[in-house]
C-alpha cells in the first residue's frame, strides 16, 4: 500500500519546483526517439512536468496527451498551449499514476482516438521511473499493459543502480536507482519486446552532473 503521506509529500516538491523551474528545450532522449520512431504517432509523455518534451513531440506535429501529478506543471502547460498553439493537438491533465482508475480513463481516450486516425502509440517515460516507487511502478505498467493495443511503444529514460554512487544536482525529494536487469523482466512479463536497451553515461549532462542512465525501446506484442 502507497502511504498518502509519501504522494502528498512528492507532490508538494514537484508543485514548489515547478514554481520556480524554467521551461527547458527538448532533451537529448525526445530527440533519439523522434529519430528512431518516425511514422504517426500519439504520444503519451507520461510524468511530463513542464512538458518540454511534449511541446517539442507537437511543435513536430504528433499529439499528445501529457500526464503530471503536479498541479502546478500542467496548469503552466495548459496555459503555454494558448501561447504556442503547436502543429500537433496537446492535452495536460493531472493524474496521480498510481490511481488506475484516472489513468485508466486517459488511456482509452488516447486508444480510441489513434485506432479511429490509425495512428500508433508511444508511452514516453522520461525520468519518471526513478520518481516513482516500485508499488507506483507496479501500477503504472499494469495498467499501462492492460490499456493499450499491440503494437503500442514504450520508451523510458531513467536513473540506474550504477548511478546511485555517482556525484549529484540534488535535493531532498524522493529517488531511487532502477536496478535495469529486474526492470526489462518486468516489462517482458507484461508481454512487451525489448527492441533497444542501452546504459551508460553522457545521455544526459546537466551542470556538472553525468548521471548513469538507462534508455529502453519496447513494444507491446
Ligand atoms: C524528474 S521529473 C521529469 C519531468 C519530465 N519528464 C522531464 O524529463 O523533464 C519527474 C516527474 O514525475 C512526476 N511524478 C512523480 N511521481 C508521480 C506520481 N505518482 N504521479 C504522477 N506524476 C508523478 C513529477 O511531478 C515530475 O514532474
Amino acid at each position: 500500500m502507497i502511504s498518502d503521506k509519501l504522494i502528498h509529500k512528492n507532490s508538494n516538491y514537484w508543485d514548489n519546483f515547478y514554481k520556480k523551474q524554467l521551461i527547458n528545450k527538448e532533451s537529448s532522449f525526445c530527440k533519439k526517439i523522434r529519430n528512431e520512431l518516425q511514422g504517426d504517432f500519439i504520444v503519451v509523455d507520461i510524468g511530463c512536468g513542464l512538458g518540454r518534451d511534449s511541446f517539442s513531440f507537437a511543435e513536430e506535429g504528433y499529439d499528445v496527451f501529457g500526464i503530471d501529478g503536479s498541479e502546478e506543471a500542467i496548469s503552466t502547460n495548459k496555459k503555454r498551449v494558448e501561447q504556442i498553439r503547436p502543429i500537433g493537438e496537446v492535452y495536460f491533465s493531472k493524474v496521480d499514476l498510481s490511481d488506475q482508475k484516472s489513468l485508466q480513463e486517459i488511456l482509452t481516450v488516447v486508444t480510441s482516438k489513434a485506432d479511429l486516425e490509425n495512428k500508433r502509440i508511444i508511452l514516453y517515460l522520461r525520468f519518471l521511473l526513478h520518481a516513482i516507487d516500485v508499488e507506483t511502478e507496479k501500477i503504472l505498467l499494469d495498467t499501462l499493459v492492460e490499456n493499450t493495443p499491440i503494437g503500442t511503444c514504450f520508451v523510458a529514460e531513467f536513473r540506474t543502480a550504477e548511478d546511485a554512487v555517482r556525484s549529484k544536482v540534488y535535493d531532498d525529494h524522493y529517488r531511487r536507482f532502477v536496478e535495469t536487469d529486474t526492470f526489462l523482466v518486468e516489462l517482458i512479463n507484461r508481454g512487451f519486446s525489448v527492441n533497444k536497451f542501452y546504459k551508460g553515461t553522457g545521455f544526459s549532462i546537466y551542470k556538472d552532473e553525468d548521471p548513469f542512465l538507462a534508455r529502453v525501446i519496447a513494444e507491446k506484442r
